[in-house]
């Protein structure tokens, strides 16, 4: 199966030109195309509906998972329900086997990776914070262990290695993943993951199991000179 993977696209109202260009690609050259977050800039019904109405004239299989971009007006539940009654599956906690190929799903959340993972301590609105990317991270560890596929593809919005937000302000590390997401990879026995979010990171990495992680950020597709506005991983 080749997986078209990319993330930020980040829909304004005025965008279908561009978003047909990407849908006739993928489906030129792909099985499947994979979408990790931010689908809308500003998470307005609106937005999803324009995107939504592009990639209803795709005719391979689209999966999605929402990113912070698409909570940004409060209207995350109606996006959800939109994208329902589409022919898009949102990988939301959630799980889809597609020709024997499974497909884990989760925003994710931050924290920051490695020696620099944010404790749960203090303030109970710092716990919070921290409590947030442990419970995604979770909810994908059992996805991807529920899946008896021989490939289990993970698909985000955070990062999970710090390698992959490289390129990005130190100082914002903590803001754009979590280390606890990559445990979750290799705890899950992930083939491979797909995350958007740090638009200026690096494109690859590895977990510290070997999981191969890709940043299909637009802006990091871009930059690494892709012509095409995804990145083709064949399991
Ligand atoms: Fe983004
Ligand atoms: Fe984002």
């Amino acid at each position: 199966m080749k997986i078209a993977a990319t993330a930020d696209i980040h829909t304004r109202v005025g965008d279908a030109k561009r978003l047909h260009a990407l849908v006739q690609e993928a489906v030129r050259d792909a099985d499947l195309l994979a979408i990790g977050g931010d689908l809308t800039d500003l998470g307005r019904p609106e937005q999803v509906e324009v995107l939504l109405k592009v990639l209803g004239m795709c005719s391979i299989p689209i999966l999605a998972t929402l990113g912070n971009h698409d909570y940004e007006s409060g209207h995350a539940a109606e996006l959800s329900r939109l994208i329902g009654e589409s022919n898009v599956h949102l990988l939301d906690h959630s799980s889809i086997v597609i020709d024997d190929v499974g497909f884990s799903g989760v925003k994710g959340f931050c924290g920051g990776f490695d020696e620099n993972l944010a404790n749960s301590f203090g303030e109970e609105l710092f716990k919070a914070w921290v409590t947030e990317g442990i419970l995604e991270a979770e909810a994908l560890k059992d996805e991807l262990q529920r899946l008896e596929t021989e490939h289990r593809v993970a698909v985000l919005h955070y990062a999970p290695i710090r390698a992959t937000v490289e390129g990005e302000p130190p100082e914002i590390h903590a803001f754009l993943g979590t280390s606890h997401l990559a445990r979750a990879l290799d705890e899950g026995g992930a083939t491979v993951a797909f995350h958007g979010h740090a638009h200026h990171g690096s494109f690859k990495g590895n977990t510290s199991g070997g999981v191969p992680v890709f940043n299909v950020s637009l802006p990091v597709l871009k930059h690494e000179g892709f012509r095409q506005p995804y990145y083709i991983v064949e399991v």
